[in-house]
């Protein structure tokens, strides 16, 4: 990562750029440490093995599964963040980077993407797929979705791919990510949701726990507006994907 990228973002953080600096390692800057103790599920997609699994063959099963394909997902997610050039976009569970590269291409040189995950071993590879594109607009940040590390309405847009489902605390994830958006930002939202209720008993709690939880859109919807956003939106995709969209209220 260059200096230049750090002093750009660094005033989107709760603290001082000079705190900021020594903990940036191989690309990534690492604001968790050891301190962090994961969920299993969490645990499960931070290894070097699972996250390159991930990384090897997301593009290829997400359309054997009758869910969207990178193309159709990705462009889906920009429309309904409304990007600008120049625009500051924030990207929670980025994971391996694929959307953080495709935000950052379509907000341009101007624009800044930062890329927020909690496992090191996707970061990994998130930071050497902007490596090898040559992306240079993109601070990939090891953080806690449920507390996240940035000043209030801070960015532009903020989008969650394949991530919503993993937090283990949904209204919390989403108050952070509305803190941080801007009067006007828009938020976008894509992965496992389906209609109807949440599944209980021992099979919902082994959706839950292996992170196959498909988020009843209805509830999602309540949670976005619970949140903070208005103008909340669904759009359900087969029986096992949707997408989200909402905005922060323009001040008053
Ligand atoms: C299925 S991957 C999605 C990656 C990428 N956005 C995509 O759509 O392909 C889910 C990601 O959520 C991350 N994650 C889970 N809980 C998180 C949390 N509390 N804060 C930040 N990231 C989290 C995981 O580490 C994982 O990389």
């Amino acid at each position: 990562m260059n200096l230049a990228l750090l002093d750009r973002a660094a005033p989107l953080f709760d603290r001082d750029r000079a705190a900021l600096a020594p903990l940036v390692r191989d690309g990534v800057l690492d604001l968790l440490g050891d301190a962090f103790t994961p969920t299993f599920t969490q645990r499960t997609l931070d290894t070097a093995a699972s996250a390159w699994l991930y990384d090897r063959t997301r593009d290829a099963l997400m359309p054997r599964f009758g869910l969207p394909d990178f193309a159709s997902e990705s462009q889906a997610v920009a429309e309904r963040l409304a990007l600008a050039p120049g625009a500051i976009v924030l990207d929670v569970a980025c994971g391996h980077g694929n959307f953080s590269a495709d935000l950052a291409k379509r907000v341009g040189p101007n624009g800044l993407v930062v890329g927020l995950d909690i496992a090191g071993s996707m970061l990994h590879r998130a930071a050497a797929r902007i490596r090898s594109q040559g992306l240079e607009n993109v601070l990939l940040v090891r953080g806690d979705a449920l507390a996240l590390p940035f000043r209030p309405a801070v960015f532009d847009a903020v989008n969650c791919s394949g991530g919503l489902h993993q937090m283990p605390d949904l209204a919390r994830a989403l108050g952070e990510m509305a803190r941080v958006a801007k009067p006007g930002a828009h938020f976008a939202a894509s992965g496992f949701a389906r209609s109807g209720a949440e599944e209980s008993g021992l099979r919902g709690w082994l959706w839950r726990r292996f992170a196959l939880h498909f988020i009843p859109v209805a509830a999602l919807e309540r949670a976005i507006e619970a949140a903070g956003f208005e103008d909340t939106r669904t759009q359900i995709e087969g029986s096992t994907f949707a997408y989200a969209s909402a905005r922060r209220p323009e001040a008053a």
